[in-house]
């Protein structure tokens, strides 16, 4: 006698509702509009745009933070990623202290921008981009009572603060920073004659020989003023005269391509120099008036290694700025770091480098979480909200899988590289040349 099995009718039903029904697995995905990463552990394939998400409100900033421990595969998402995303017109600008952009470079046919200590190759981190010459158009008025001019101008004495502090190791006092303030709106009223940025070496140099007038408008005298600076001076010599001279103390090498659709900087050469903070912020700032200049094209903006300069209070200032500033500028940021926890030591707790490293994290709505060790799991999931699930995942993903967090929601993802893709993720060279 057969038995009769009781039947259920089928039901179906749109994905919208599916995920409601079941709601780790049947995520519907972030839309097709961007570019393939990979395989979506659950299902189907993965497709990800900052700037389609952010149009979409999936996102409020186009703003991407990388993690993972040694050699899971961050930087060769970052190129591939970057890669695909050509197909599409976008552009992209690389701070590459590693100098592993190279081959990325050249099949988009262009030369990475290689700067060492007395090279061939000078970016003034003081331009605000092509055509702005020392200009002090605005008319606003500095805490010297001199002409502080636009926010490029405001921008330069920004840059120049957060270099001192990066340099000096430490805040500045109120002089210091009105030395700064008064050097740099005379140095640029000087360039601006010859329609020129001011640079580096000129603002050292005001520092040195304050003038009389800025002095006046401190209520200060020349000799006071110049001792207000001395130490802000002494450090930013080594930028123009020390052992980091000859990268970022004189205009801009002319005829560097920047209207090429990949512009890699590679500071290999400094990779191991104490300095790597002070002069990627000098690279970043240069990268970030040649974005300006640009017309707020979509731009991808990569800062590799990122967790290399956090620990300074002054990079980490200036880099919260340039991630506050992502959609104005119409670029998305991407930083590279090993764990969350390099956001923590970056100071004592509490303190301010703290909170900004961890803002940092906060601007950063995508974050694509690679294998963090056992030890760093309550960590990372405190700090990015992880289900239990998650974190449990995250300390035993494979190379090449991430867990992303998109805004609020999540997906396991294999990063998929083409068989023609991996002469530019290959960084195992120098292992395979051991085995061999
Ligand atoms: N999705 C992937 N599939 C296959 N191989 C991969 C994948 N991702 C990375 N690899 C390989 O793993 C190696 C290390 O990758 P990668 O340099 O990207 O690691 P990383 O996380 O950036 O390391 P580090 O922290 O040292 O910078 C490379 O040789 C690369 O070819
Ligand atoms: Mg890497």
């Amino acid at each position: 006698m057969s038995v009769r099995q009781p039947r259920v009718a089928a039901h179906v039903a749109t994905s919208r509702h599916l995920c409601a029904a079941y709601p780790l697995v049947s995520e519907a995905g972030l839309g097709q509009a961007g570019v393939l990463i990979g395989r979506d552990v659950l299902g189907g394939s993965f497709v990800y745009d900052p700037f389609a998400l952010y149009q979409q409100g999936v996102v409020t900033n186009p703003n991407m933070v990388v993690l993972g421990q040694i050699g899971r595969g961050k930087s060769s998402f970052v190129k591939t990623y970057l890669w695909r995303q050509a197909v599409f017109g976008r552009r992209a600008w690389v701070i590459d202290p590693k100098g592993e952009y190279g081959p990325l470079a050249e099949a988009w046919g262009v030369a990475p921008v290689s700067l060492r200590p007395g090279g061939s190759v000078r970016l003034n981190p003081l331009d605000t981009g092509p055509g702005s010459g020392g200009g002090t158009e605005s008319g606003v008025v500095g805490v010297a009572g001199q002409p502080v001019g636009d926010g490029a101008e405001r921008r330069r004495v920004v840059l120049t603060a957060s270099l001192a502090m990066a340099c000096l190791g430490r805040d500045l006092t109120p002089r210091e920073r009105a030395a700064i303030d008064c050097a740099v709106g005379e140095a640029a009223h000087r360039s601006a004659a010859s329609g020129a940025s001011p640079t580096l070496p000129q603002v050292v140099e005001t520092l040195l020989d304050p003038g009389t007038d800025a002095a006046h408008a401190l209520r200060t005298t020349r000799e006071e003023l110049l001792e207000d600076g001395r130490d802000v001076a002494l450090e930013l010599r080594r930028l123009v005269h020390g052992d980091l001279c000859g990268m970022f103390d004189g205009p801009t090498t002319p005829g560097l391509r920047l209207d090429a659709p990949l512009v890699v900087l590679d500071l290999s050469a400094v990779y191991h120099s104490p300095a790597l903070g002070v002069l990627m912020v000098c690279a970043a700032a240069w990268l970030q008036s040649a974005v300006r200049s640009e017309d707020r094209h979509r731009i991808i903006v990569v800062v590799d290694e990122a967790w290399a300069i956090l620990s300074n209070l002054g990079v980490a200032r200036w880099l919260q700025t340039s991630w506050k500033l992502s959609r104005a500028l119409g670029v998305a940021n991407m930083a590279v770091l090993h764990r969350l926890s390099d956001l923590r030591s970056v100071g004592p707790s509490g303190s301010e480098q703290v909170n900004l490293a961890e803002g940092l994290l906060a601007d950063s709505e995508t974050r694509v979480v690679y294998a963090q060790s056992p030890s760093e799991v309550s960590r990372t999931s405190e700090l990015l909200g992880l289900t239990e699930t998650e974190a449990e995942l995250v300390s035993q993903l494979r190379r090449g899988t991430a867990l992303w967090k998109v805004g609020r929601r999540s997906f396991l993802v294999e990063h998929r590289l083409a068989s023609s893709e991996h002469w530019l993720a290959d960084t195992d060279q120098a292992m395979d040349g051991e085995r061999s």
